[in-house]
């Protein structure tokens, strides 16, 4: 991420229903956008939204075993 010119804003997970289970907001001063969600107890499929300052928010979808 370049600084506070553009940068991830929030990884946010979601289950089947949209309910939030887990989110991380960085700081683009120090953070990189990784994050880390424990999604013990989950199974079939779950959501990641990337939120952008620039681009946006996007939805990808994760398939669960
Ligand atoms: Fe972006």
């Amino acid at each position: 991420m370049r600084g506070f010119e553009h940068f991830i804003h929030k990884h946010i997970v979601l289950d089947k229903s949209f309910n939030i289970i887990s989110e991380k907001i960085f700081d683009p001063s120090k953070d990189r956008a990784y994050s880390k969600h424990d999604i013990s107890g989950y199974s079939n499929v779950l959501f990641v939204l990337s939120i952008c300052n620039l681009h946006d928010t996007w939805l990808e979808p994760v398939k669960l075993s």
